[in-house]
């Protein structure tokens, strides 16, 4: 036997030997992985396996991934917590399941402290088709390099089931999810099932408020404040909250933030002439954001793009006027594309019902830039709001 063929037969042997992947039982992904409740001191990756496994993520800041975060024991669904993280500070992770690595090393930044005066955040509505748009909007998103990415409600259709969240959400959405901390809002699509457990058992997310509840929440990034409210609750169709108590915790909470720049996002919009209309059940929600300095407003629900003025007691006022609100229905993000309900209106200063994406922010210093990109990454819209220091 010549000296080669030894060789073969020894390699041969040898990878016979080796735990190969599947003889051992690697498993693979049904929901890729997900950043969620991202602050300046932690991190929750999250994700689904095929099977049941231990699971652990390696990370580490910058490409030195020495440290590990364990699941408490085996199963299909995880969500594992890295403590001790640095504000303001990329980390690289690798998500290893029954004992393999799995999927590629991802990389995300903690929020920074109150001191840093420049966010970037997107903000996509309706996004949950499970299309091909849906992913086109994600990596169109995903290639701008959000710090954080905000989701405006109906991320799953059709009712925002268990399949659906993973077919469509986490699924087309992955290559955003993967790098950008995100922070998802309800819609009235996720409350068709069971009253939203879905979603709320698919993320980890901050229920800061007195009832612990995870269907609003606020949270800071820089010197930004954001807080995500459950539309759906206050249109009356849900069961499993109190309309009143979301409000006076809303009250609470944007007056006693101290950030120099808030942003609320919900599912229904205050001020919109898509096909569903001004949702006027969130009115006393505008009157509050001109009572507490809110700057800008989210919404989606119709899927279309639109912009209003400043505007105060539901009228156009002239930038920089104190108490005036911004508000952006974004709700073009992946769902078939709405016809107007209406004529444009005294509140419209932008609108657009022809093309999908996604709203894009930068914040920095005293001025606020929206860029509303469509999938090709073409400009549907762009406007400033500036912050006039308060008169001392
Ligand atoms: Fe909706």
């Amino acid at each position: 036997v010549s000296r080669r063929a030894r060789t073969a037969a020894l390699v041969a042997l040898a990878a016979a030997l080796a735990p190969s992947r599947a003889a051992a039982g690697a498993a693979s992904f049904v929901r890729p992985p997900s950043l969620q409740s991202v602050t300046t001191r932690s991190a929750v990756v999250a994700f689904r396996l095929d099977r049941p496994c231990e699971a652990s993520v390696r990370h580490g800041a910058g490409t030195e991934l020495t440290r590990r975060a364990n699941s408490a024991g085996p199963g299909t669904d995880h969500a594992l917590a890295l403590a001790d993280l640095l504000p303001g500070t990329a980390y690289g992770y690798q998500v290893e399941a029954c004992g393999f690595p799995l999927g590629e090393a991802g990389s995300f930044r903690t929020a920074p402290g109150p001191a840093v005066q420049e966010v970037h955040f997107a903000a996509m509505g309706d996004v949950g088709c499970g299309c091909p748009d849906q992913a086109a909007n994600a990596r169109t998103a995903a290639a701008r390099r959000p710090d954080l990415v905000l989701t405006l409600g109906d991320n799953a259709y059709r009712s925002g089931t268990d399949e659906e969240l993973t077919a469509n959400f986490f699924v087309p959405m992955a290559p955003l999810l993967a790098s950008t901390p995100v922070f998802p809002s309800l819609g009235n699509h996720e409350y068709y099932t069971a009253d939203a457990q879905p979603y709320l058992a698919a993320f980890t997310l901050p229920a800061n408020n007195p009832k612990r509840t995870e269907r609003y929440y606020s949270f800071d990034w820089g010197f930004a404040h954001f807080v995500a409210l459950d539309s759906t609750c206050e249109e009356g169709g849900a069961r499993a909250c109190e309309r009143g108590e979301q409000l006076r915790w809303a009250e609470q909470d944007l007056r006693r933030s101290t950030a120099r720049w808030k942003i609320v996002f919900f599912h229904h919009p205050p001020y919109s002439t898509g096909a569903h209309g001004s949702a006027r059940f969130m009115r006393p929600y505008a009157r509050l954001f001109e009572r507490t300095g809110v700057d800008l407003v989210l919404g989606g629900h119709d899927h279309l793009y639109e912009r209003t003025h400043p505007l105060k007691d539901d009228a156009p006022v002239p930038a920089g006027t104190p108490g005036a609100v911004t508000y952006v229905v974004a709700g073009h993000g992946g769902a078939r594309l709405y016809s107007f309900g209406a004529p444009a209106a005294p509140f419209t200063a932008a609108r657009d019902n022809t093309r999908k994406g996604f709203l894009d922010v930068t914040i920095s210093g005293d001025r606020l830039r929206g860029t509303a990109y469509a999938l090709d990454g073409t400009v549907i819209d762009q406007f400033t709001i500036r912050k006039v220091a308060p008169a001392r």
